[in-house]
């Protein structure tokens, strides 16, 4: 149910997901950490629903970090084959919801070519969508976004001269996106981990202690209500 409170006309255009606390939430279950992330599906898709069903245009998520490559090896596998096998599952039902699919991320470095397939074929069958743009953050840090930006630049020769915010922001890994009106991070913790930096330079930040599997759009709505509030 959306809160008669939320005032549908000035919902965020671009709300930004930190997806946080899979692993504490198996382990408060005594389940494997791997469990944890296979329970953030639903809350993904949830919030999804949740977000397009207010009119928010852009929903990010972090799905995976350049950071995480650090995590045990079996985590790694986990998460890469789960990645792949929830868009070969699940991009045609986000398809018929009008969802359009983007990633955002390094794309030439370690991502498996299988998962880069997947993430292709994704993207090409929901690229003319309107409702919604859903972008995975998958292999994504945003130093990395920011080093390859200037990479680009140097390639295309750019004169110093021409060098401004305007410019920087056409070379990263998605120009179009807008910046960050909302960003979530659910688990407790109160930090960015190298999420989107460019984009969030104004965004509000809204930490909360639920773990990410049990996130639901009622949280959603909550957040951007607690974000709407006068202060
Ligand atoms: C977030 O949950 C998902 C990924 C980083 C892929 P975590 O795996 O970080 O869960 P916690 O923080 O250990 O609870
Ligand atoms: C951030 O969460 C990355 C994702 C949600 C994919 P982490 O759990 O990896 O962040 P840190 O390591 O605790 O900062
Ligand atoms: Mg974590």
């Amino acid at each position: 149910m959306i809160p008669a409170a939320l005032d549908l006309s000035s919902v965020p255009r671009h709300v930004a997901c930190v997806m946080d606390g899979n692993g504490r939430w198996a382990q408060a279950q005594g389940l494997p950490r791997t469990e944890g992330h296979a329970a953030g599906e639903d809350a993904l898709f949830d919030a999804i629903e949740g977000a397009k069903e207010i009119g928010v245009q852009w929903l990010t998520v972090f799905a995976f970090s350049t950071e995480n490559w650090k995590r045990p090896p079996e985590e790694v596998k986990f998460l890469m084959n789960f990645n792949e096998s929830l868009l070969v599952r699940r991009s045609h039902e986000l398809n018929e919801m009008g969802i359009r699919i983007l990633f955002s991320g390094r794309k030439n470095w370690r991502v498996p070519k299988r998962v880069l397939r997947s993430m292709e074929e994704a993207t090409d069958l929901t690229k003319n969508n309107t409702e919604m743009t859903l972008t995975i953050a998958f292999n994504y840090g945003g130093r990395a976004e920011i080093i390859d930006a200037v990479k680009r630049m140097l390639e295309d020769d750019v004169p110093v001269e021409r060098i401004d915010e305007r410019k920087l922001a056409r070379y990263l890994y998605e120009p179009s996106m807008p910046d960050v009106d909302l960003l979530i991070r659910t688990s407790g913790e109160h930090r960015l981990s190298n999420f989107l930096l460019w984009q969030v330079a104004y965004s509000e930040l809204l930490f909360t202690e639920t773990l990410w599997p049990d996130f639901r759009r009622a949280d959603l709505y909550e957040a951007i209500l607690e974000c709407a509030l006068p202060r």
